[in-house]
């Protein structure tokens, strides 16, 4: 199915799934509640996502890259909810792979409404599973998520591993395959980033406006050199409005010249 020709979203009732061979239905319930818009019809509040995807497809083309992270300097700038739209968005029309490497925190599994029995990235990481059994693949999109099951303390010995480098240079050596957006741990917290920039092709690094500071974004980029910054986006999610409001509203409307919430991206 070609889902980004169709006008309405293409989601059903979530249902069981069988991985390796099953796919997983999103609840689009659970999508609207965790502000997820990139698997359905195009909105205002989607073509940001829209905006990136092309921007990062025509890098990646051009300059065979495969595998790009989105980072941030902190917790909470929006780097779940922006690699989470910017795959959705992507995988309507390109090979993708969302891939969870913030052990410590992870989110993505519970923000997709992702079965949570099945094994994870981390359980690739820690030897217990293959990697294409942490697989999850996404109904009506060209999609394959790979998110933690579980939070771990090792994060770092895990992120040092021998499997996450083999995992990483294969899928950027199949410069016909998916396209890889990873969901990064905040970039300034230890030094998980540091480990898995060595492996990647190049960074999405997000900015909140009136969180994020100058020189944390400084130090950000010097923490990931050499690795490149291909593009920058500032997430104007208003969240410290969102976070003291009991409403969980991120967008305004534009019309009234407010925020929009979305991201502004520099690709
Ligand atoms: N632009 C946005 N629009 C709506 N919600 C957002 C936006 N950016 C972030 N959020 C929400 O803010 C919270 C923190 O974002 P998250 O993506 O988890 O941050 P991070 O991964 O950087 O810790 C989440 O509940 C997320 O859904
Ligand atoms: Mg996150």
């Amino acid at each position: 199915m070609n889902a980004e020709t169709s006008v309405e979203p293409t989601l059903r009732l979530a249902e069981p799934v069988a991985t390796g061979s099953g796919r997983w239905v999103l609840d689009p319930e659970v999508l609207t509640r965790n502000h997820i818009v990139g698997f359905g019809a195009m909105s205002d509040h989607s073509r940001p996502f829209f905006m990136i995807r092309s921007g990062l497809l025509h890098h990646a083309t051009a300059m065979h890259q495969r595998v790009f992270a989105v980072t941030s300097a902190q917790a909470g700038n929006g780097k779940t909810h922006i690699a989470t739209n910017l795959a959705a968005t992507l995988s309507r029309i390109h090979p993708t792979i969302l891939l969870e490497l913030d052990l410590h925190q992870p989110s993505l599994g519970q923000r997709l409404g992702l079965p949570t029995d099945t094994p994870g990235i981390d359980d690739y990481l820690s030897g217990e599973a293959a990697w294409e059994d942490t697989a999850i693949q996404i109904e009506g999109f060209d999609l394959t998520v790979h998110r933690v099951r579980l939070a771990r303390v090792n994060a770092g010995s895990l992120l040092a591993s021998a499997a996450l480098a083999d995992i990483l240079k294969r899928l950027r050596s199949n410069s016909n395959g998916p396209i890889c957006i990873v969901d990064t741990p905040p970039a300034l917290i230890g030094d998980d980033l540091v480990l898995i920039a060595r492996g990647i092709d190049g960074v999405l690094l997000v900015a909140e406006e009136a969180r994020s500071r100058k020189r944390d974004i400084i130090d950000v980029a010097n923490a990931l050199n050499p690795t490149p910054i291909v593009g920058t986006i500032l997430n104007n999610s208003i969240a410290l409005q969102s976070r003291s409001n009991s409403y969980g509203y991120y967008y305004q409307d534009d019309r009234e010249g407010h925020s929009t919430g979305a991201p502004l991206a520099n690709l």
